[in-house]
């Protein structure tokens, strides 16, 4: 149907204006922008590493993978921070929770959540991961990815202003195999094969 789910949170000016628009008010939006995550093989298992409002993409992902085919492991800073997903209306999505405070779940970082579940795999059926959260988790989930050569793609975050590839404002060093030294996130991204980037400048 004609919906648009935005999950955000009030962090400035932006979000601050779409938070007033209230019931009934109406706000100029750009998009669809870029591009989203690849699939995975049929049959793969497939791990989904969230971190606080990068919960958002990996939702609608494991709203159209097959039930029993993905982990879904979420971190959030309190167990008052965690997004009932039922309550916005994706039921039957299990999560593996983290919380920063131990309010809730694992008391710790999501990506110790993760290296835990990565113990799990024996080396032939090795998942693919998918990640969308704050810069620092995401340096350690390809980190651990890199390492264990697993396939990753990573939903990253940015300051975006044009949306369109103009400003330079979201622009990215790709890693030394590619072609390309500068990748825009709003328009080759947001979602990046976690090889396309070079961690050590983010
Ligand atoms: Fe302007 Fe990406 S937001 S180039």
């Amino acid at each position: 149907d004609d919906l648009v789910l935005i999950l955000y949170r009030v962090v400035g000016q932006g979000t601050t204006i779409m938070c007033d628009a209230g019931e009934g008010g109406s706000l100029s939006v750009l998009g669809p922008l870029g591009s989203g995550f690849e699939m995975p093989h049929k049959g793969e298992t497939s791990v989904l590493v969230a971190g606080g409002m990068g919960i958002a993409p990996l939702i609608f992902l494991a709203s159209i993978m097959e039930s029993g085919s993905f982990i879904f492991l979420s971190g959030f800073g309190s167990g008052e921070e965690i997004v009932a997903t039922d309550e916005i209306g994706f039921s039957g999505i299990d999560l593996s929770i983290s919380t920063d405070d131990g309010s809730a779940g694992h008391r710790g970082l999501v990506t110790e959540l993760m290296k835990n579940r990565l113990t799990g795999f024996d080396g032939k059926t090795n998942p693919s991961v998918f990640a969308c959260g704050p810069l620092p988790m995401l340096k350690e989930v390809a980190a651990i990815t890199l390492d264990g050569a697993l396939p990753c793609q990573v939903s990253l975050e940015a300051t975006m202003a044009c949306g369109l590839g103009a400003c330079q404002g979201c622009a990215i060093r790709g890693s030394l195999e590619q072609n390309t030294a500068y990748y825009h996130v709003c328009q080759d991204g947001p979602v990046f094969d976690v090889n396309a980037l070079d961690w050590g400048a983010l």
